[in-house]
């Protein structure tokens, strides 16, 4: 990564929407494209995450001098349960997400789960109740940092039916037609081959397993100075993909019956958890929210690889 874009990712405090939960800067960055390289986007992304996990940054910031919502609030935004929120440690929600993913899968003891890019372990510890002791629930992330702090949490909680892999998810480190249920909470937006993500999916899923992934999808094009903006990709934004070339890929790999459960304007909900930080966007990219406002979906989605 160059060195003016590390500075920009280093310096700015955000979860993973383009600004969330930062504090508010007197003199807004100004706006640093992402690189083009698609092996050092990744690279960006690894850096903001690993800074994250450290509590180099915050994730969000838990107090309230800024006007910014909690981890707990975020979350609670995106759909989770404060029942469900408070089985887990604290120190496994950095308010990343952009779904709640799990409930939606049905999970039964026994069954394999696979979380993709799982963070700190959210939605791991969440599948690791249903599935119970004669299940297992596998988190792959590539961020070292992430992987200590997930690990970090599951000994904290004495819960070993769960394993936190290093891995990449264009490449998972997992045998094939081995997973029940795949889920991923905003992390396939990230990566620059998607359709290396959804192959992988296919491969390590059953014949006849399922998926449920929230992700941010696009249903427009973003303006161009948003999607040159790093914060922006590194925050979940401008890297997401427009919503009928993201379900042709899933479609691609072999998964079928794709439906959506759950499709909300995430910018809308930035503007209520974090005000502050949408006006920093506005000001750095010149880009007003009226003209992203709807465009930038949260979505959930199920899908399933057929039986043969
Ligand atoms: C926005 S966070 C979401 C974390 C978690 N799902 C949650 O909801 O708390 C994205 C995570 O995905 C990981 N990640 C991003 N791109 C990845 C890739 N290509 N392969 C593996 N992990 C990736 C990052 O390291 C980070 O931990």
């Amino acid at each position: 990564m160059n060195e003016a874009v590390k500075e920009e990712v280093k310096e700015e405090k955000t979860c993973c929407g383009p600004t969330c939960c930062a504090e508010p800067a007197a003199t807004p960055a100004p706006a640093i494209a992402p690189p083009a390289e698609p092996d050092a986007r990744v690279q960006a992304v690894q850096d903001r995450y690993a800074r994250l996990a450290e509590g180099a940054v915050s994730g969000c910031c838990g107090a309230s001098a800024s006007g910014c919502a909690s981890e707990a609030a975020v979350s609670l935004g995106i759909g989770y349960e404060a029942t469900d929120l408070a089985q887990v440690p604290g120190e496994a929600n950095l308010g990343l997400g952009c779904g709640a993913p799990i409930g939606f899968l049905a999970l039964q003891p026994g069954e394999t789960v696979l979380d993709l890019g799982s963070g700190p372990g959210l939605d791991v510890f969440l599948a690791a109740r249903p599935v119970g002791p004669s299940g297992r629930v596998i988190g792959v992330d590539m961020t070292p940092a992430m992987l200590q702090r997930a690990r970090a949490n599951a000994a904290r909680i004495g819960v070993s039916h769960v394993e936190f892999r290093e891995g990449r998810l264009e490449a998972l480190p997992v045998e094939s037609d081995t997973i029940d249920a795949v889920t991923s909470n905003c992390v396939i937006n990230l990566v620059p081959d998607k359709r290396a993500v959804f192959a992988e999916i296919a491969r390590v899923l059953r014949p006849g397993g399922r998926m449920v992934i929230s992700d941010i999808l696009l249903n427009g094009r973003l303006p161009a100075a948003v999607e040159r903006d790093v914060l922006a990709y590194v925050g979940c934004v401008s890297g997401a993909m427009r919503q009928e070339e993201y379900f042709a890929l899933v479609g691609a790999a072999g998964l079928e019956k794709v439906e959506v459960l759950r499709d909300v304007d995430y910018l809308a909900g930035l503007i209520d958890s974090a005000p502050d930080e949408v006006q920093a966007l506005e000001a750095r990219t010149g880009v007003k929210r009226e003209e992203v406002l709807g465009r930038v979906r949260s979505v959930t989605f199920r899908a399933s690889k057929p039986m043969r």
